[in-house]
């Protein structure tokens, strides 16, 4: 490489955007920058990748099935299949469900575009139920408001790192049978009631995207089931459709060829008739969405370190909490008793009766040098689906999105100064606010 050339990583150059960095380049000296990395790697991961890149084949092979059992026993779900990321999972559980045109999904729109775009590629209809404003999930009465005839499936979002009130949601589901996936991206590891995320629902989903509580080289996701009658149906959506000839079958006709292949009760030959058959899925047709051997190697060692990385966040978590508890106007992130609060995000709510958000969030970012960011816009403000006429009632989820939450930096690397500096930013912010009001 030529030596004038800047290598990118990150920043606004970089292929990623929005989804690798947010980098401003407009001069502000940052104490707590938003990273991109939410895990923790050290030798035990290098060595990890090393080892899989020795193996003999690169993808679904050993390293994927240990890190799948692994990961369904710290889950307590009978079944788990490593995917190519929680979008695919996704995707694949909405085929598995056999939604189509003309169905409805009940679901939150404080959420990633990811978990909508799985039903628009189905041309599925999204139905968006309001949030608590005090956990930002999805409100378990406006589920049961927006329940029509159509409706179909519920598709939950465990937001920032704390798991939804599991038990009306499937009430309702039960009472109009609909299928329930839990969005676990942001939860692996959290707890409802003592159980565990992605044991509730139909299906969970988890994400291991870069910025996750774990991940798998940046990319990488895992569907949890107990279902186990969805075992063969989810590894062929998984790979192109893929399965094994009908082995009680002798005589196979391929136009005019017939292939004789028992001998003895056993196949002649191994190639014989081929290595594989391939079969629609009650009429779908599934993609390649696997995981390769390095990303679970990785994965394996993350579920070791899962206990450690999450009491980090807790820690931090609350230390931020307590730090700011007297504060008047702003929240800290609010943790349910009912549940384990996994903190993948750190949520701090302003009184919009109070502090204006913005002056707030640019406060605290220019002159304390603490960057926050924005999650979510209410899913059906984007232009695509206003395009589609898709619209939605949720007037909490907008409060939250464009008055109320900002996301403060939250990692388990965070270091003391850090945490310092977050809890004095945020002091600092809400008294030079109440300054200018005077
Ligand atoms: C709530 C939620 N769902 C789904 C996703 C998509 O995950 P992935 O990038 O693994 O496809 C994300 C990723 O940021 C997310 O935050």
């Amino acid at each position: 490489m030529a030596k004038d050339k800047k290598v990118h990583t990150t920043g606004e150059d970089s292929e990623g955007g929005i989804t690798s960095s947010y980098e401003t380049g407009d001069g502000v000296k940052l104490k707590v920058k938003y990273s991109f990395f939410g895990s923790i790697y050290d030798q035990e991961e290098e060595k990890a990748v090393l080892g899989a890149m020795k193996q003999d084949s690169l993808t679904m092979g050993p390293q994927v099935k240990f890190f799948q059992e692994e990961f369904a026993k710290a889950h307590n779900v009978r079944q788990a299949f490593a995917v190519s990321n929680c979008t695919t999972g996704m995707h694949l559980c909405t085929q598995l469900f056999q939604l189509k045109q003309g169905d409805e999904v009940i679901i939150t729109p404080n959420t990633f575009i990811a978990t909508s775009l799985v039903l628009l590629k189905e041309k599925v209809t999204p139905v968006y139920a309001d949030i608590d404003l005090r956990t930002f999930n999805i409100d378990p009465a406006d589920i049961a408001r927006k329940v029509t005839k159509k409706a179909k499936a519920i598709y939950v979002v465990h937001y920032g790192g704390q798991m939804c009130d599991m038990d009306p949601i499937m009430d309702i589901a039960k009472k109009h049978k609909l299928y329930v996936l839990e969005d676990c991206a942001h939860v692996p590891a959290a707890e409802y009631k003592g159980k565990k995320a992605g044991s509730i629902g139909d299906v969970g989903v988890f994400s291991f995207h870069s910025l996750k509580n774990m991940t798998t080289c940046g990319e990488g996701g895992m569907i949890t089931t107990n279902h186990d009658e969805w075992v063969k149906p989810i590894e062929m959506l998984r790979c192109m459709n893929l399965s094994h000839w009908d082995t009680a079958a002798t005589d196979f006709t391929f136009g005019k060829h017939t292939l004789h292949k028992f001998v003895d009760g056993k196949y002649s030959d191994y190639w014989i008739p081929s290595h594989f058959d391939v079969e629609d899925v009650n009429g779908y047709w599934g993609n390649n969405y696997r995981m390769n051997e390095i990303q679970a190697a990785v994965g394996r060692t993350q579920i070791k370190k899962l206990d450690m990385l999450t009491a980090k966040r807790q820690a931090n978590g609350r230390y931020i909490n307590n730090g700011i508890k007297d504060v008047e106007g702003v929240f800290g992130t609010y943790e349910d008793p009912n549940c384990k609060h996994v903190f993948h995000l750190y949520t701090l709510c302003i009184d919009p009766k109070i502090f204006d958000r913005d002056e707030f969030m640019r406060i605290l970012y220019r002159e304390e040098g603490v960057q926050g960011i924005l999650h979510y816009q209410p899913t059906y403000h984007f232009a695509g689906l206003k395009k589609l006429g898709i619209t939605g009632d949720c007037p909490l989820a907008e409060e939250f999105f464009y008055k109320r939450g900002i996301n403060l930096p939250m990692h388990p690397r965070l270091t003391q100064q850090e945490l310092d500096d977050t809890v004095a930013g945020i002091r600092n912010t809400a008294k030079k606010l109440r300054g200018k009001k005077k």
